[in-house]
């Protein structure tokens, strides 16, 4: 499984012979000058939730790849597939097997909601299950209990993407306690830095989750890090 990173939570996924695109948001990221969200080719697009900072590049991004299938809660799913989008709705709990591995949708202590206010169900989490590795995607969360049901209900991961920006999501403290929970000992951290809310000190990060024994890895805008399956 190959993960690049695009900035704040927007991560593409290569797995299963596919290409998976996460919280599309890059054109308003003032560090991802670099990234041009039109370039990005993907054959599906995963939301967490409906908050500006993780769709913002839809549009753009289904628009140079007008084949790929949105994956959302039913009220994404439902806001989109009223544009004539494709898509594939989903809701907590559940697993659907893809074409590149199963992918269940799994609780966020968060809110949701369109730009304009209106609503976007609950915002989720996502849990990959492909032949390239077990990948959690947390998405926009607290620390929470429900996160102990992961590895009860799926198979061991290889890797997790955590939020540590504190402010709207976990800091270091809790996704290094939340590393623990899903007993998951690799973790690319995930919304921090793009806005001053959200701005870290990346070594007490690190060290926060050293202390549990457990990886940090925190990706360079644009870079991409293999993950070996387990
Ligand atoms: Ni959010
Ligand atoms: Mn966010």
């Amino acid at each position: 499984m190959k993960i690049t990173y695009y900035g704040h939570s927007c991560f593409l996924v290569e797995a299963g012979g596919k290409r998976l695109l996460f919280d599309p948001f890059v054109s308003g990221n003032p560090l991802a000058g670099a990234v041009k969200a039109a370039d990005i080719r993907c054959d599906f697009v995963l939301l967490t939730h409906a908050h500006s900072d993780h769709i913002a590049d839809v549009e753009t991004v289904i628009q140079h790849n007008p084949k790929a299938v949105i994956v959302g809660i039913w009220e994404i799913h439902s806001h989109y597939s009223a544009k004539g989008y494709t898509t594939h709705p989903m809701n907590k709990g559940g697993w659907w097997s893809f074409d590149f591995g199963r992918v269940k949708m799994v609780n966020a202590v968060h809110s949701s909601s369109f730009p304009d206010g209106s609503y976007a169900g609950e915002p989720v989490g996502f849990v990959l299950d492909t032949p390239g590795g077990v990948l959690y995607m947390a998405g926009d969360t607290a620390l929470t209990l429900d996160m102990q049901l992961i590895p009860l209900t799926c198979p061991k991961l290889d890797v997790a993407i955590l939020p540590i920006g504190s402010n709207f999501t976990m800091d270091s403290h809790d996704a290094a306690i939340a590393a623990e929970y899903i007993r998951c000992d690799r973790i690319i951290g995930c919304h921090y830095d793009t806005f001053g809310y959200i701005k870290i000190d990346h070594e007490k990060a690190k060290a926060a989750f050293e202390e549990k024994d457990k990886e940090l890895i925190l990706l360079n805008i644009g870079e991409t890090c293999d993950i070996v399956k387990g």
